[in-house]
């Protein structure tokens, strides 16, 4: 891990609020991610299961986590497994957890190895009612990859068939939605470094540059400050590409006179920032763009004034709408009768600002949460809102990570530049 260490603090008060929400006589389980495969002997790369990290801070494949507050035996109440290492892995892979260092991370006492699981469940299990298992329950999760959690809910099913199974996801959604002290310092390391990265861009822009050289920087500004590198995959769309919401071909060259929408961000152990910005490929605004330019930007401060604890999720987002309609209507692209008459099931802006304006951000980008739970102190989340114009061969988007606090909320992007007259100052020095 390129990251520095994360205090075990974070992951015992996590395993605690998790306790205390678990039924009576119940014990839960907890399974890394795989690594994904490419082809042939390849892989992806390891991307941890968030709830796990969450939980452990256990950043390795083949872990599992199994809790059981209301063990009679208070050894078993937290138990940690580990895949054993051996000569072998050490040479080909390299690192891998002791017991002692895996303790130290997570806080857990009790460590075994993977290869130990069925034997240990088998002496805990008879002692619960109630088993809870993950399952990845994002509302747009349509992955068909069969993960190491849903392998084993067969498994535990198939073995323990009079047990009563329960969802831990819910319960995973409720803790994770609030944020606490320590995952904020690692949200803002995250944002620190996406500002170092969009810094060195400012510099660096001009007619003729590539969407893959833009990147290229990134990455770098990304990895030597300790990310293992982009959040979510970037999108670095100039001109017309920017219409396109997920553009990810990154392979153009970038024109005199046009803008390059960028939502590009780092990640920092495992906690993800989220940023868009749009600037002007020779430095300097034109007037139609600076115009569209600055109706996005007051979206979104008045998205920003309005999103704050006890607001429902539906109506902050029909609001941020209906204040976008005004802008549509101001630039000329909507014509204010045809508003006045159009479908409210279809409504005309959805041709130029077509997603949501914002989404809980964290362990994972487009965090785990639920649509129907108020705005609380201690969420994170992201304000996006864009104006994109195929017509035109440009699209706009303004995106900022914010905390939710008692009183409102805090920009934690604060100091990345985003005023079209700083933009183009920091471009023109
Ligand atoms: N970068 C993904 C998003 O903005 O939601
Ligand atoms: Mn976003
Ligand atoms: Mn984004």
């Amino acid at each position: 891990m390129k990251y520095l260490p994360v205090k075990s603090s974070l992951f015992i008060e996590n395993r605690e609020r998790l306790a205390q929400l678990l039924k009576p006589k119940s014990l839960a389980i907890f399974n890394s991610n795989d690594p994904m495969p490419t082809n042939a002997d390849g892989t992806m790369g390891f991307q941890q299961n968030s709830d796990l990290f969450y939980l452990t801070g256990i950043d390795q494949e083949e872990s599992i986590l199994l809790i059981f507050p209301n063990c009679p035996d208070p050894k078993h109440r937290e138990v940690l497994f580990l895949r054993e290492t051996s000569e072998l892995i050490a040479i080909w892979e390299g690192y891998k957890y002791t017991k002692e260092h895996a303790k130290e991370v997570s806080g857990i006492q009790k460590i075994y190895w993977t290869s130990q699981f069925e034997s240990v469940l088998s002496t805990l299990i008879f002692e619960a009612d109630n088993i809870y298992l993950n399952s990845n329950e994002h509302i747009r999760n349509h992955s068909h990859v069969q993960t190491r959690d849903t392998k084993f809910i067969l498994w535990a099913k198939e073995h323990f068939p009079l047990h009563k199974f329960e969802r831990v996801a819910p319960l995973m959604h409720q803790l994770r939605s609030i944020k606490n002290l320590l995952e904020i310092e690692l949200l803002i390391e995250a944002c620190r470094i996406t500002e170092l990265g969009f810094r060195r861009l400012l510099n660096f822009v001009k007619p003729g540059i590539t969407e893959y050289e833009i990147e290229a920087e990134l990455i770098h500004e990304f990895v030597r400050n300790r990310s293992k590198g982009f959040a979510y995959n970037p999108i670095i769309a100039s001109g017309a590409n920017a219409c396109v919401l997920h553009y990810l071909d990154n392979n153009q060259v970038c024109k005199d006179g046009d803008l390059i929408l960028l939502d590009v961000a780092a990640e920092y152990a495992n906690y993800n920032s989220d940023l868009s910005r749009t600037i002007p490929v020779n430095g300097r605004f034109t007037t139609r763009q600076r115009a569209v330019y600055n109706a996005v930007y007051r979206v979104f401060r008045y998205a920003q004034s309005i999103l704050k604890v006890g607001t429902l999720w539906e109506e902050y987002q029909k609001e941020v709408e209906n204040f976008m309609e005004s802008q549509l209507i101001d630039l000329g692209l909507l014509n204010r009768f045809e508003v006045e008459k159009q479908n409210p099931e279809m409504p005309l802006l959805k041709k130029y600002f077509m997603h949501g304006v914002s989404h809980h951000l964290g362990l994972d980008v487009h965090d785990v949460w639920n649509k129907y739970r108020k705005v609380e102190a201690g969420m994170v989340f992201t304000i996006e809102p864009g104006i994109y114009i195929k017509e035109e061969g440009l699209g706009i988007r303004l995106e900022n990570n914010f905390l939710i606090t008692e009183t409102g909320n805090i920009d934690l992007m604060a100091n990345i530049p985003i005023e079209a007259d700083e933009i183009e100052d920091l471009m023109n020095r």
